[in-house]
């Protein structure tokens, strides 16, 4: 539980107010662009008008959607913290994400240009996403999943993904998409919790190259679920796969059969849409439900206003997976609803070169591109030259998400992918939120490196204290939201007090975000990292992020990750673990000098007792660090659990470096 780990945040934060203070000292902020303010979807005038009457705005933004039965209930929040949102209205998802834009006469708009890793490409039209959809949807009821069931889905970056989601939704199925990476036994537990009926997969997909089997990993999952009834197989590698007769059907075989014509139901507002299991760092991993009209209403006005999206001219690019929250709020859902054109890669940002990226930028014609902080560091050890060789110029809106972009980062960003003149929106929010909450818009702010900034309208997000209290500005503490809003999850799939527990029980009234925080001089929301994240050395509260977006600043440093570590003296030493630069070299005497810059930059307290240089960091497949990993060998314990690392040979190359680590006492 966050609770359990946060109490020793918001007293001593000197080191923190100190460095943030120094960041800010050039006073960097950039300006929207004239032409983009011009004609930006959203003005400044929503805040005010948010303020003035948030249910009102929200009302408004729900009839960007088209309804069955118009809602004339906005919020019911009788029962806190069970919302429900537009109560009263009926509506179908994949209507509004398809065929409404087929109705309005934009049938040959592209909705995604799919580029397969290996070079193979093809797009697809809104009119042609109907009809598949609708055959996928036919082929559903076919295999006996009706309106209230699950269905798993672990699937590669392919449309049929997408397909499938919106087939599932067209029926009033939920989907539990199950991230391709996932081990058998992950994607076991997950069947397990939500009781799915029916999988869909893939033979495989292609990764760094090579085709890489999904199947065998459904196959031995599911001997474990009796309740599943089907396998739904789509081809897509052609690779020898294992087929149980009865059981498996191959996609081609059953979707190609079936009528493109299907006529999609309404469901209530709050018909469950899907459950999207997040990690979390201890216990069985939680199943976040979200609903339709909410959701859907938060996810395509957040898309339409973060990004300034103009369906009938930009072609955005999100380069999530489609099995993290990002993927279904910002490639499916939010995109579509817009009627967005789209490109989706399948694969990883070195095949068959460092410049995959911006080839397909340069390719598409991509206009606005959301990534995340841990592939912006990757392009930045790649080095500048990479990106100088695509034309970037079709670049007007430049997103992050994922973690804190330190400040080096945001700049790089900005100077080499947007040439200086894309603003940079960072996005806060979590599988939780389901949406966006705390971000710029575009043709708004005045944008500052390494800062989410301010709530989106109708958000309501605060920092608070230890005892719940609002800090003042230049004050830090735990980051709370403190109304509900549309896309909130509405519980834990099955276990409604650990719902509870885990988010509304910290502070009264308030949802628990489990993210430290704090506000600048004006106001300005910069966000630290989970709360599990931070060090408690000699009385100090330091946050973990801090220290890396010094590290980082330093030239020789590409990137770096942070850990406490059990220390008699101080209670915890930090210890940091960096990955140097293309031509920088490790010396005693850079490790010194980088201990001395975080010490320059954060005060002498920041200063690592230990620096490591290292080759690779151990991350999730999501990019996230794994600092429980690093703590264990910081502590010289064997190393824990590594079966969600994305690279698990990772910490053997790290253990081999420790003999040779550098220290200071
Ligand atoms: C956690 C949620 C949001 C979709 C992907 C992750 C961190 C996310 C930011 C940002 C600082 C961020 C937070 C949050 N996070 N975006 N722009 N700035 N931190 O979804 O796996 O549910 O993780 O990611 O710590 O709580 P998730």
């Amino acid at each position: 539980m966050p609770g359990d780990t946060t109490d020793t945040l918001g007293k001593g934060d000197v080191v923190s107010n100190e460095s943030l203070a120094n960041l800010l000292k050039e006073e960097r902020r950039f300006a929207p662009p004239a032409d983009l303010a011009a004609a930006a979807n959203v003005t400044g005038a929503a805040y005010a008008q948010a303020d003035a009457d948030r249910l009102g705005f929200w009302a408004e933004q729900a009839r960007r959607l088209t309804w069955d039965t118009e809602p004339t209930e906005t919020l019911d929040w009788t029962n806190p913290p069970f919302a429900k949102w537009f109560a009263d209205g009926k509506l179908n998802v994949a209507y509004n994400c398809v065929d409404r834009h087929v109705e309005a006469g934009n049938g040959d708009r592209v909705a995604i240009h799919f580029e397969g890793e290996p070079g193979d490409s093809r797009s697809i039209t809104y009119a042609e996403l109907k009809d598949e959809v609708s055959r996928a949807a036919n082929a559903l009821t076919e295999l006996g999943v009706q309106a209230g069931d699950r269905v798993a889905v672990y699937l590669p970056m392919i449309p049929e993904a997408v397909v499938a989601m919106l087939a599932c939704a067209r029926v009033g199925a939920a989907h539990s998409v199950v991230f391709g990476g996932f081990s058998a036994d992950a994607v076991a537990s997950r069947i397990q919790d939500a009781d799915a009926k029916l999988v869909i997969t893939a033979d495989g997909g292609y990764r760094r190259g090579k085709p890489s089997a999904l199947k065998p990993a459904i196959d031995e999952a599911v001997a474990k679920c009796p309740q599943v009834e089907h396998v739904l197989v789509v081809r897509r590698t052609g690779q020898d796969t294992a087929f149980t007769e009865g059981r498996d059907v191959w996609w081609d075989e059953i979707v190609g059969r079936q009528s493109a014509e299907h006529a999609p139901q309404a469901f209530d507002a709050e018909h469950p849409l899907f459950i999207l299991y997040t990690s979390g760092t201890t216990g069985k991993p939680k199943g976040i439900l979200h609903t339709s009209g909410g959701y859907l209403t938060q996810a395509s006005y957040t898309h339409h206003a973060v990004f300034d999206l103009k369906p009938e001219s930009d072609v955005y690019w999100c380069t999530a997976d489609i099995g993290w929250v990002t993927g279904h709020s910002y490639i499916v859902y939010g995109p579509l609803a817009n009627g967005a054109t789209q490109v989706m890669y399948e694969g990883t940002p070195d095949t068959p070169h460092q410049g995959r990226f911006w080839e397909v930028v340069q390719k598409y014609g991509v206009t606005v591109l959301y990534t995340a902080p841990t592939a912006i560091r990757t392009f930045m050890k790649w080095g500048d030259d990479i990106p100088a060789k695509f034309d970037l110029s079709s670049l007007r809106v430049l997103g992050s998400v994922g973690e804190p972009i330190n400040p080096e980062a945001w700049v790089w960003y900005r100077k080499h992918i947007g040439g200086d003149r894309c603003p940079i929106v960072d996005t806060w929010w979590q599988t939780e939120t389901g949406a966006m909450m705390i971000s710029p818009l575009p043709g708004v702010t005045a944008t500052k490196p390494g800062s989410a900034q301010r709530a989106l309208p109708g958000i309501g997000a605060t920092v608070v204290d230890d005892e719940g209290h609002e800090v003042p500005n230049g004050g830090g503490g735990y980051l709370v939201l403190t109304e509900p809003w549309p896309s909130m999850l509405r519980t834990i799939w099955g276990d409604d007090q650990r719902f509870v527990d885990t988010y509304w029980s910290r502070f009264e009234g308030k949802y628990f975000a489990g993210d430290g925080a704090k506000k600048d001089d004006d106001g300005d929301i910069w966000l630290l990292g989970r709360v599990d994240d931070v060090m408690l050395v000699s009385g100090h509260n330091i946050s973990t992020t801090e220290v890396e977006s010094a590290l980082v600043s330093h030239p020789s440093v590409a990137e770096a990750a942070v850990v406490g570590a059990k220390d008699e003296t101080t209670g915890q030493a930090i210890v940091a673990f960096v990955i140097l630069r293309g031509s920088a070299s490790e010396t005693d005497t850079l490790v010194g000098e980088l201990r001395n810059h975080v010490g320059a930059t954060l005060g002498p307290i920041a200063k690592p007792k230990r620096i490591v240089p290292v080759q690779e960091l151990p991350k999730t497949r999501s990019g996230k660090i794994m600092r429980r990993l690093l703590r264990d060998v910081a502590e010289d314990r064997a190393v824990g659990d590594v079966t969600t690392l994305a690279d698990s040979s990772v910490m053997d190359l790290i253990q081999n470096k420790l003999p040779s680590a550098s220290s200071e006492d």
